[in-house]
């Protein structure tokens, strides 16, 4: 039964890969992890390129397992991926053949939701996001940033539990990242899902979290782990407080000192 009392819950976590351009050598990518993640927390992982961010989240995914250690989710270990996790990814994997609306309800259609309840929520999900006017247009017709709020709408209609965000707004302009940023609290406010967020950004990764975690250089492992210390929903405010400044200095120097120390083994 569930030992653990965290909904995503990392120990001693390793994942090592094998190198092909290495002959027989082999790539460690995250040694010994320990993180764990409560229901309905928001945490942001940074650090350096190449620590191991992606593969910590797609081994929650279910899309890889680690090679030692256990991984578990609601105290369970992960087989596979599942309608439980949604996945967010940097670039908006859409249908290009499909209009808004038929990406949105694809993975909710697929899994046999009556269609009487996927089109309430394609209506609910789309108005959250602001593109209840767009519906019917298709990816190639709408902006990067829409692209991506058709990807949050499609990653929430089947209501999972835990959200997993690989820098889901990297590719977008600042104001537009703001915004997501925003929409996302907006979204948490309501649906409270548990949310693993990844980001370059530091400023982002305190904005919306509970928690920022800086990895270390390969192999990652948690460096340092700091609780933002602000109520939710946040405002613009927050990201000119004092609170604020000083998270962001301190996270800063730490991934700086890492991204250094990456620098110094490659
Ligand atoms: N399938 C794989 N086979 C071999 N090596 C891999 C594989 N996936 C990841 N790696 C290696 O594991 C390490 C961590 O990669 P990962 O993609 O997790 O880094 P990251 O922290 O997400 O980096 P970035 O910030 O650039 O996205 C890298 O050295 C990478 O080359
Ligand atoms: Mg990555």
């Amino acid at each position: 039964m569930s030992q653990s009392q965290y909904k995503i819950h990392f120990s001693d976590v390793s994942r090592v890969f094998d190198s092909p351009a290495r002959g027989s050598e082999q790539i460690t990518a995250i040694s010994k992890l320990e993180l764990g993640i409560q229901q309905s927390e928001i945490v942001s992982i940074v650090g350096p390129t190449g620590c191991g961010k992606s593969t910590a989240l797609n081994m929650v995914a279910g899309f890889d397992k680690p090679s030692t250690g256990s991984l578990l989710l609601d105290g369970h270990e992960i087989f596979a991926p599942g309608p439980d996790r949604a996945v967010v990814f940097q670039h908006a994997a859409l249908f290009p053949w499909m209009n808004v609306y038929e990406n949105v309800v694809f993975g909710v259609k697929s899994q046999g939701m009556p269609r009487a309840e996927y089109e309430e929520k394609a209506n609910t999900f789309l108005r959250a996001v602001g593109l209840r006017k767009f519906e019917k247009h298709y990816p190639y017709q709408i902006s990067g940033g829409m692209q991506q709020r058709v990807q949050i709408a499609r990653a929430l209609i089947g209501s999972p539990e835990v959200l997993l965000m690989d820098e889901p707004f990297g590719a977008l302009d600042y104001q537009t990242r703001i915004l997501m940023q925003q929409l996302l609290l907006e979204l948490w406010q309501e649906f409270k899902p548990t949310i693993l967020f990844i980001t370059h950004d530091v400023s982002e990764g305190i904005f919306i979290s509970d928690r920022v975690v800086v990895m270390s250089s390969r192999p990652g492992r948690v460096r340092l782990e700091v609780a933002v210390n602000e109520p939710k929903p946040r405002h613009l405010e927050f990201l000119t407080s004092e609170n604020f400044v000083g998270l962001e200095h301190q996270v800063l120097e730490t991934v700086q000192q890492e991204i250094m120390a990456a620098r110094a083994a490659a």
